[in-house]
């Protein structure tokens, strides 16, 4: 069984994210998307949030589990006999901090790294700019899923951004 990981915030989940996950999907025989707890830093969404809404965006797959996680992503992946980590590379400007996590990843769990190259598309975006342009009254739609969309919206109505 060929396992990968997905890892990220995903604060929210975003269509570039969607794009990988399910390139992943086609690559690996599982891929579990694991969602980072990070308690120094608040975000949009809780961790339980961000898990529902990867659930609902990724049910469709069929391999894919999504979970979060604290501590160090090696650990998480030896737990799971998970040997590959995918992640997206959107630009030059991600490449050298992606080249730094992957050796460090891979001296201290012996866990691979395969870059995927992001789509076009999607090239420009990111959760930070998705959650900026919704605050501010930009329409994001299109860049994010459905589901997500509808909870931005309802949290910015809200004013709890
Ligand atoms: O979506 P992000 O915030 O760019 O994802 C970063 C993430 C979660 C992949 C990275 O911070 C991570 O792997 N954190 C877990 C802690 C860890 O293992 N740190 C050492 C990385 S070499």
């Amino acid at each position: 069984m060929r396992k990968a990981v997905c890892p990220g915030s995903f604060d929210p989940v975003t269509n570039g994210h969607l794009d990988i996950v399910s390139r992943a999907a086609q690559l690996y025989d599982e891929v579990t998307v694991a969602v980072l707890i990070n308690r120094s830093k608040t975000g949009m969404f809780t961790t339980d949030e961000r898990v529902e809404m990867l659930r609902e965006t990724t049910a469709a797959y069929g391999n894919v589990v999504v979970e979060s996680f604290h501590g160090l992503l090696v650990d998480f992946c030896t737990a799971r006999s998970i040997g590959v980590i995918v992640k997206s590379l959107r630009s030059v400007s991600d490449f050298e901090y992606e080249l730094q996590m992957a050796q460090m990843n891979k001296g201290q769990g012996d866990i691979d790294t395969v870059f995927l190259v992001t789509n076009p598309l999607y090239s420009f975006l990111s959760s930070s700019l998705v959650k900026e342009f919704a605050t501010y009254g930009g329409d994001v739609s299109g860049l994010v899923p459905e589901t997500v969309l509808h909870r931005l919206t309802e949290r910015i109505e809200r004013g709890t951004s």
